[in-house]
């Protein structure tokens, strides 16, 4: 859509052409099913071994460790399922937090109805976990088989865990570590030597990638039941045919992002702050989502507007050209359904609305500078719609 200005790359980043390229180059060679056994599907087996280990690389894991699936909540859904169903009559125990991904928190209810115990840790209000509430936690409940989810960075307000102490908590009292690192791969070093989780989701799409992949690394002897049953691919975790053409486009998109990530990421951070100021100097009593965390994903900026229709505002950004969201891609677009601003107890009256900006690695500087104006004038008419 070239008349759009594009903000919602925390719902999905386009295509880059880069990938797209990556992508046609291999279509005569790698376009078969790399289980066959003739020079075709050899050669699509070859394309999707090399993708594997370009990512495996990129996150400091073996080859054999990184499992392609269709995406974020198949790999989200795999971890936690899969851990849970081959321990569950040992009664495992499941620890997670309140603003996980739908994927994570809906997978690990699930667990709790066969069987699991699960804990949901607070935040605070700004989306922060307190290890120390993981340490109470697990300390006070030892001796049984723990896996802890605690996503890397959020996709509604962008709060970055304390991921290397929370996996060190996690591992000194024996828990496994699942990391749904969907929203900071390739943006964030995400390495075993910085951090050593044991189980890592990504997708592809949310870093210029193609719709309809995703991986879960997984450290050699995790033990997970597979979800789905079929073939030998993927070694049973995800079976079915596989999509080498798809792990090209991946791979690309990861390679791309850690080259320019010591580029990109000052500008993102320089852009984000810039929106911030701006639009905290002209829209009064606005409030920036997570803007006291600690660590911020530089890419993203979520900010409240109370006494102001959502619905107005939204249809007012869209009529201008602007793509923005009201939050996760996955919520309705009222506030109301946000679990995270719930958890973080912000959001709660009516008439709050929010906006989600999210950058990618076109965004420019006046992309940003346009984009302000329009949150200024469509707050102007939503409040004004509001308090008709
Ligand atoms: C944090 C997070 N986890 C998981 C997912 C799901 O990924 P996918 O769309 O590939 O299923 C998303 C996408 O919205 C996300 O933002």
């Amino acid at each position: 859509m070239d008349n759009m200005i594009y903000l919602d790359h925390a719902a999905s980043s386009p295509l880059r052409p880069e990938v797209w390229q990556a992508m046609a180059d291999v279509v005569d060679t790698a376009g078969f099913n790399a289980a066959s056994m003739h020079a075709c599907g050899r050669n699509a087996q070859e394309t999707l071994e090399q993708a594997r280990a370009d990512i495996a690389t990129a996150v400091g894991a073996l080859r054999g460790e990184v499992f392609f699936t269709a995406g974020g909540t198949a790999s989200n859904n795999v971890a936690i399922l899969g851990f849970a169903r081959r321990r569950l009559a040992e009664k495992p125990l499941l620890v997670t937090t309140a603003i996980e991904h739908k994927a994570v928190l809906q997978a690990a209810h699930q667990a709790a109805r066969e069987g699991a115990d699960l804990e949901i840790l607070p935040v605070d209000e700004h989306g922060q976990v307190d290890p120390g509430s993981l340490d109470a936690v697990l300390s006070a409940d030892r001796g049984r088989p723990t896996l802890v989810s605690i996503m890397w960075a959020n996709n509604e307000v962008g709060t970055i865990q304390q991921i290397p102490e929370l996996v060190e908590i996690a591992h000194r009292y024996g828990a496994l570590f699942h990391s749904d690192a969907v929203q900071g791969f390739g943006k964030l070093d995400m390495r075993r030597e910085t951090a050593p989780v044991d189980l890592l989701t990504a997708t592809a799409h949310k870093l210029g990638g193609p719709v309809g992949i995703g991986l879960l690394v997984c450290r050699r002897g995790t033990g997970l039941e597979p979800l789905i049953y079929g073939g030998t691919q993927e070694r049973g975790v995800w079976p079915g045919t596989q999509n080498p053409i798809g792990a090209v486009g991946f791979g690309k998109a990861v390679q791309m992002c850690v080259s320019e990530r010591d580029s990109h990421i000052p500008h993102f951070v320089a852009m984000r702050n810039a929106l911030e100021r701006r639009l905290c100097a002209d829209i009064p009593s606005i409030v920036v989502h997570a803007g006291g965390a600690t660590r911020r994903l530089p890419n993203l900026l979520s900010v409240g507007i109370p006494g102001s229709d959502q619905a107005t505002l939204l249809v007012a950004l869209d009529m201008a050209g602007v793509a923005v969201s009201s939050g996760s891609a996955c919520s309705s677009g009222s506030t109301s359904g946000s679990h995270v601003l719930r958890a973080m107890g912000v959001g709660k009256e009516e008439d709050y609305s929010v906006v989600r900006l999210s950058f990618g690695p076109d965004t420019s500087d006046e992309d940003v500078r346009i984009a302000g104006d329009a949150v200024i004038a469509a707050v102007a008419r939503s409040r004004a719609a509001f308090a008709n």
